[in-house]
């Protein structure tokens, strides 16, 4: 959701927390803003892109060694001056940035106002600072103040605060969003997100829920809200600066599709045996036992995560014969899911920040299952929130409109399903070979299929105008057809369904006419047929075909208006080829109907409220 950075150095901080905003604003782009003080608290914020905000600045001459900035994703209040961040207290004192929501704000800002606050937003936040100002004039003291006002806050909030009177500290504390706390000589940093701080450490302190921190210069002092004072470890960022820009592409939903196969094959190096014909998956050893006996497992993931999920439980229920259950980590928490001790639940997510897919890993953990992530951002509270889990390597994905993950995160999910196959005796080696030898060439096949982008743009041409699309698929297919459907909704806002090709005819057969187009995922696989037959009915009313077909196939061509191509491989794999035309389609349609790509209208690269 929210972005924030926050800085205290040397430096004058203005330059390095705009440059930091730049890098988060995937995370929320409604407005932006900054707050610093040197001798007085200065602030500056503006509804809209980053760019507004220096805009706003143009050539005045902010210094301060000291500065907290936040773009935001709009939650309380509509995205305008006024509600942006930061916000302060009654007497210019206090700044707060904020990430997250304050659920029992309205009774505290009752109870503020009783008190002669004056509240001028109407955003959950603004009542937190009133109240941090509450508690400082008890205990005259920032970091006791903020602890002390937490303690009365019901929901989940990443917080930077600053104040005039103590104007060599940044506090920071979290519950539910994430704090990154950035050590540097005789500076630090403190952001929702290391892609602020990687240009300036790679060493780093995770906050954890219920802790505070005390930032100067030279030190940081962290605690619980409890005031038990705690140590915390400084780990490494491993990724590099480069892996965060642009390369030369015009936008990084663009680059990160190109750079599937290379992260694909990150998903699986060192870890596929393609000789032994079978998979070692280090982040499982500690549980391996449990996993490869239990009767059932369960995947929750929300979003594009979600689909992925869906391809695991094929793979999985095909390839190692154990029950999988697929659930929107939105909906499990609040259908009191009925768990055994022996049930394993994995918990899917690129940014490992997503609230939702927070909750259901709690709530299954409260219930006593095994939980395991399979997580894209190493060292997100998801990640450190499992037992054990697998990495999928993908790289920092910064287009809101997620692509890399999916195809590593079905690498991965097809890694595990191959492992626990041939572990319970389900595959033999030979099969288990062959299964790896295809999963070891998808990299490459994905690559062909960018040789069908020109055809890819001349189809979109003829399709941009279109107000609604319908995505069928069967099998492995169906949930690489709501992907489809899900990339073009979020970036091009036309409207599109995901359905089961052979359920169209129970429903959404009555919406076709020459005006829909239809997308219609056929790989020569055991229901081909069928989905021939699928596609004649919608031909027979009219609707036009994009077909995405192998390279071998010689009848589609005779129903479907339009044929991309794809490489042949084992069903279960099939969706990391098929989707990536998917992605292309949605891409240069948005570009077409000039929509912004990578921050597209009402989203958030990771969604940190439920
Ligand atoms: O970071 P996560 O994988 O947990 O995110 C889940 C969804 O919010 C995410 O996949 C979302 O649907 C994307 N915008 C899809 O492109």
């Amino acid at each position: 959701m929210c972005g924030i950075v926050g800085y205290i150095g040397q430096k004058n901080s203005l330059p390095l927390i705009l440059e930091g905003l730049r890098r988060l604003e995937y995370r929320g782009y409604d407005s932006a803003g900054v707050a610093l003080i040197d001798g007085g608290l200065t602030i500056r914020k503006k509804a809209g892109k980053v760019s507004d905000l220096v805009n706003l600045i143009g050539n005045e001459h902010l210094e301060a060694q000291l500065g907290i900035g936040h773009t935001r994703w709009a939650t309380h209040g509509e995205p305008n001056d006024v509600n942006a961040h930061p916000h302060w207290d009654c007497n210019n004192e206090i700044a707060i940035i904020h990430n997250g929501i304050i659920e029992n704000y309205t009774t505290l800002k009752k109870k503020l106002q009783q008190v002669g606050h004056t509240i001028r937003t109407v955003t959950d936040t603004e009542v937190l600072v009133h109240l941090i100002e509450e508690m400082y004039k008890r205990c005259n003291d920032l970091f006791t103040a903020v602890r002390l006002a937490l303690l009365e806050v019901e929901g989940a909030y990443g917080i930077l605060v600053i104040s005039t009177r103590e104007p060599d500290k940044i506090i920071a504390a979290r519950k539910g969003s994430p704090i990154i706390i950035g050590r540097g000589d005789g500076e630090n940093l403190v952001a929702s997100d290391a892609a602020a701080l990687i240009e300036h450490t790679r060493h780093v302190m995770y906050l954890e829920d219920g802790e505070v921190a005390c930032l100067t210069r030279n030190s940081v002092v962290t605690k619980t809200i409890h005031d038990e004072e705690i140590i915390k470890q400084v780990d490494e960022i491993t990724y590099d600066l480069e892996e965060l820009e642009k390369g030369g592409y015009e936008h990084f939903m663009l680059k990160e599709i190109h750079e599937q196969p290379d992260s694909i094959q990150n998903s699986l190096r060192g870890r596929l045996l393609v000789n032994d014909g079978t998979v070692k998956l280090g982040g499982l050893e500690p549980v391996m036992e449990k996993l490869v006996n239990t009767n059932r497992i369960l995947l929750t993931a929300c979003g594009t995560s979600w689909h992925a999920a869906l391809v695991g439980k094929i793979m999985i229920e095909q390839l190692a014969h154990i029950p999988v259950e697929v659930d929107y980590a939105s909906e499990f928490r609040y259908r009191n899911p009925v768990l055994q001790p022996t049930d394993i639940v994995f918990v899917i997510s690129q940014s490992g920040e997503t609230a939702d897919t927070m909750a259901a890993l709690k709530e299954a953990k409260r219930k006593g299952a095994t939980v395991l992530g399979i997580v894209n951002v190493v060292g997100s509270t998801i990640a450190r929130g499992t037992e054990a889990g697998v990495y999928i390597h993908a790289g920092p994905e910064i287009g809101v409109a997620s692509t890399k993950a999916f195809t590593s995160q079905l690498a991965v999910l097809g890694q595990i399903a191959l492992l626990l196959g041939r572990k319970r005796g389900r595959l033999s080696q030979e099969v288990g070979k062959a299964l790896a030898a295809d999963l070891a060439s998808i990299p490459d096949k994905v690559k062909k299929v960018f040789s069908h982008e020109a055809q890819i743009k001349y189809i979109v041409e003829e399709f941009k105008d279109v107000k609604n699309f319908l995505y069928l698929g069967r099998g492995s297919n169906f949930p690489t057809a709501l992907e489809g459907a899900l990339k073009l909704k979020e970036i091009s806002y036309i409207h599109a369904e995901g359905y089961p090709a052979a359920e169209m005819k129970h429903g959404p057969i009555a919406l076709i006419d020459e005006n829909m187009p239809v997308v219609f995922i056929v790989p020569k696989d055991a229901i081909y047929e069928k989905v021939l037959s699928n596609m004649q009915e919608v031909k027979a009313r009219k609707g036009r075909i994009i077909a995405i077909a192998n390279e071998d196939d010689t009848e589609v061509e005779h129903i479907a208006d339009f044929v991309i191509r794809v490489p042949r491989t084992y069903s279960y794999f099939g969706p990391i080829v098929n989707v990536i035309p998917l992605q292309l389609l949605a891409y240069y349609m948005a570009v077409a109907r000039g929509c912004n790509v990578d921050q597209p209208r009402n989203l958030a690269k990771s969604v940190t409220v439920e």
